[in-house]
């Protein structure tokens, strides 16, 4: 495959950004073109994204179109449905789209929909289970952020009483005063490993069990479950009831497998199915659409153009809806394990930047904090918007104070103010120590600040399946075009072997052979 940068579409991009993109000025844009808003709308299931106020035009379009074409986007993404090895550097599919397929489409149909099968009738077990008051999900990484990111996102839609808490820090800290707080015997534990072996939740599900005896809570089977690819270790470690998956199923791609089991206890088998639905919707929207009306295809080609043309390093996420609250810490795995990669697929060190830092806060939290930065500080960084029209609570002027402030934030960041606007609108005795002129320049906003927004109509469970199936997408888009396989994560790997090599210095205060810092730490911490 032909590396980006040795497209011709690439040589055209560069040429274009600099004679057109570098210079686009948004308001200039708007005000020369009365259609800007509707050529920039995409319509995806369940999601619309208006693009318009971003540094694009339909050249730029054109060009990251056809970068997407001379990369091989389509074929790559058609061999990676259809089940071929896309995680090259792990042999493996990629399929977690086959996990939302409907019964007898896609590939591995029987087994997924026998474990879904089972996984829900638990769920719905667990949840008439009176006795059941207080259900812990432990696991960290893909098997603790999509499950609680999406429990939060859809609190509305959980009808029983019963509550879920996430432990997945190794640290005490997290675990510890959850279970001072807890009945042993009215707690499930779930233990949600993909490899059964992760230090912090092994160690978590190992003090969750001993707690669990030593406080009289009885049968194990009947408070312990585990989902997992390692069914013999989740045997070993003593739990009977166990919900499978499969290696082609990635830890961050994983809230659709059985890993989604808390999900499916807060909301129901039903809604957990019209998540997978809404998955699914996107899916066929990512495998059939024209590549010029594929929403997350265009939004990744968006991430190329930001971050290798304008060398924007950063993206900003800001929900407009509480429920949203641990969305950016779900897309920093989903995006930056998946795209935080340096060389290509045959070991060679880039020479282009990958992942951007994603990072975010519920709007209007996000305002009160960052958002200075965002309007008036020396870096551009794209920011992310996301609207839900109709709400689930009756503060029907409470939702349009948020739409307004959501709406207001994206126009003040493209139109931006003026000195001389600042100074027109200062009192006179704004400040009697500081000249006027001078005042007006820290009042004034440079705008042309680009933004995306997308809109749902609700914050329904099958929305959100579509809204995460987007991005889970584009993901895999920018990351294509880059060449690297957003599929593995080696990146994680050398921190855990140096982890378990300290372990026991930690405990003998060994610093032997340690280098200097590491040795002073280590000796300050243990002495
Ligand atoms: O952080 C590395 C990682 O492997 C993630 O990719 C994964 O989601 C997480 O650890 C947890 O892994 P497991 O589900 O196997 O415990």
């Amino acid at each position: 495959m032909t590396r980006c940068d040795s497209t011709q579409a690439w040589a055209a991009l560069q040429g274009h950004f600099q004679a057109h993109g570098r210079d686009l000025d948004l308001r200039e844009a708007f005000a020369r073109d009365p259609g800007r808003y509707r050529a920039f709308g995409f319509e995806a299931p369940e999601v619309y994204a208006d693009l318009s106020k971003n540094h694009l035009d339909a050249a730029t379009l054109h060009f990251l179109l056809d970068l997407a074409r001379e990369c091989g986007l389509p074929a790559q993404r058609d061999a990676m449905l259809r089940g071929e090895i896309a995680n090259a550097t792990e042999g493996r599919a990629v399929l977690h789209t086959a996990l939302r397929a409907p019964a007898g489409l896609g590939p591995f149909s029987d087994e997924v929909h026998a474990v879904l099968g089972a996984m829900l009738n638990y769920a719905e077990q667990v949840r008439a289970d009176g006795h059941i008051t207080d259900i812990v999900n432990i696991g960290i990484g893909g098997s603790d952020l999509g499950p609680q990111m999406a429990v939060r996102a859809l609190e509305s839609f959980a009808q029983g009483g019963q509550r879920l808490h996430f432990v997945s820090n190794v640290d005490g800290h997290d675990i510890a005063p959850l279970l001072a707080r807890l009945d042993a015997k009215k707690t499930l534990f779930i233990v949600a490993s993909k490899t059964f072996t992760t230090q912090e939740t092994m160690a978590n599900a190992h003090a969750a069990r001993d707690w669990f005896l030593s406080t009289g809570g009885g049968r194990t089977e009947r408070h312990f479950a585990a989902c997992t690819t390692n069914v013999a270790a989740a045997a070993a470690f003593g739990i009977s009831t166990t919900f499978g998956f499969w290696d082609w199923v990635g830890g961050r791609y994983s809230l659709w497998s059985a890993i989604g089991l808390p999900i499916a206890i807060a909301i129901g088998a039903d809604n957990f199915r019209a998540l997978l639905a809404g998955a699914h919707a996107m899916d066929r929207h990512f495998a059939e659409a024209p590549l010029a009306q594929n929403l997350p295809v265009v939004l990744g080609l968006m991430d190329v153009w930001y971050r290798n043309f304008h060398g924007y390093t950063s993206r900003s996420v800001a929900p407009y809806h509480q429920g949203l609250a641990r969305l950016p810490a779900y897309l920093q795995q989903l995006e930056m394990e998946s795209n935080g990669k340096r060389v290509d697929l045959g070991g060679k060190a880039l020479p282009y930047g990958t992942s951007p830092v994603v990072w975010g806060e519920p709007g209007t939290n996000g305002q009160h904090a960052y958002f200075q930065m965002l309007h008036q500080g020396s870096d551009v960084i794209p920011v992310e918007f996301i609207a839900v029209k109709h709400p689930t609570h009756k503060l029907a002027e409470q939702h349009r104070m948020l739409l307004a402030n959501c709406l207001a934030q994206s126009q003040a960041l493209m139109l931006g103010k003026t000195a001389a606007q600042a100074l027109a609108e200062q009192a006179p005795t704004a400040s009697a120590d500081i000249e006027p002129e001078v005042l007006a320049q820290h009042r004034s906003f440079p705008g042309n600040r680009p933004s995306t927004t997308l809109v749902l109509d609700q914050l329904t469970p099958r929305a959100l399946g579509a809204l995460i199936a987007l991005y889970e997408h584009r993901v895999w888009a920018s990351g294509t075009v880059w060449g690297i396989n957003s599929f593995d994560q080696w990146g994680v790997e050398l921190g855990k072997a140096l982890c378990g090599q300290l372990l026991p210095r930690l405990r003998s205060g060994d610093t032997a052979g340690l280098d200097a810092s590491t040795a002073g730490l280590l000796q300050r911490l243990t002495a």
